[in-house]
């Protein structure tokens, strides 16, 4: 049987664990060959294995995209092992959230370090191929902070609303020869990081809920359904999809708040 993403070679930055270990999963699981580029060497081995004992093919990089020579060498690692490169999802992101000026200088560039400059990295290590073969699907992972911006979670909305320029501009340039680029802006998501989160409250339960009854369906966002649009904008079924994003938010961006 073919799936969705049969045997297209897919880089997924930061694929140990969250949003891009699900994705690492759904992609597996649509035929495709996963290159994990992550810089936890624990988590990012434990995916490999994860998807091998699936069935599926994949690589494992120790990877920081933060430093571009170790993104190059991760295309160049790819390219070596599979020939090609079809897809790669942008995922490896963050948390930096400061009152603006209390940021400090080393919080405002490791923020932009990995948010901004990590795409562009892999980006730029990976469209040459692309755009000698003819084509490729690039997936940025975005976020809600991409359009709008909550108070004191500086500079990481500066970071995401660049990376959407960033997909708009790649998208644009390189779209007659076959490179499409686009995001997904996801909203509140339901990782560790939310659950380590609520369990700083004295009432966890009550914490969680306060944050679901903020979505109009009552609930916040899972991993998959991250992973599931990140696939349908990788895959052939988005050939006239391109320089946009799509948000995954359950509809909050529209809620009007008085
Ligand atoms: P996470 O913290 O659970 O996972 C991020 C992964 O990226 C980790 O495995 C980490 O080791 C890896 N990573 C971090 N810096 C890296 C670097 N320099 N090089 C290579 N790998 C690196 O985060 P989560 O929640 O899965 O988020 C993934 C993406 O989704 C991020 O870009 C984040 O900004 C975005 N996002 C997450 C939302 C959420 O509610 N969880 C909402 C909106 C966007």
């Amino acid at each position: 049987m073919s799936g969705r993403l049969q045997d297209k070679i897919a880089i997924i930055t930061g694929a140990g664990r969250g949003i891009g270990a699900a994705t690492a999963r759904a992609f597996a699981g649509a035929g495709a060959v996963v290159v994990i580029a992550e810089r936890d060497k624990d988590t990012g081995s434990a995916m490999a294995a994860e998807l091998a004992e699936l069935g599926a093919r994949s690589l494992f990089l120790e990877t920081d995209v933060a430093d571009i020579r170790a993104a190059e060498a991760a295309a160049q690692a790819a390219l070596a092992a599979f020939g090609r490169i079809d897809v790669l999802v942008n995922n490896a992101g963050i948390n930096v959230f400061h009152e603006p000026l209390e940021t400090t200088e080393a919080e405002w560039k490791r923020c932009f370090a990995v948010d901004l400059e990590g795409v562009w990295h892999m980006c730029k290590a990976v469209l040459p191929a692309m755009l000698s073969q003819g084509g490729g699907s690039i997936v940025n992972i975005a976020s809600s902070h991409s359009t709008t911006i909550i108070p004191d979670t500086f500079p990481y909305p500066v970071a995401k609303h660049g990376l959407l320029g960033l997909t708009r501009a790649l998208g644009i340039q390189y779209a007659a020869r076959g490179v499409r680029v686009n995001a997904v802006s996801p909203g509140y998501i339901e990782t560790d990081l939310a659950r380590d989160y609520w369990n700083t409250f004295p009432d966890p339960v009550a914490e969680k809920q306060k944050v679901y009854d903020l979505h109009p369906p009552r609930r916040i966002g899972r991993p998959e359904e991250v992973a599931m649009t990140a696939l349908f904008l990788a895959s052939d079924e988005a050939p006239f999809i391109n320089a946009t994003s799509i948000a995954i938010d359950g509809g909050r961006s529209v809620l009007y708040h008085d």
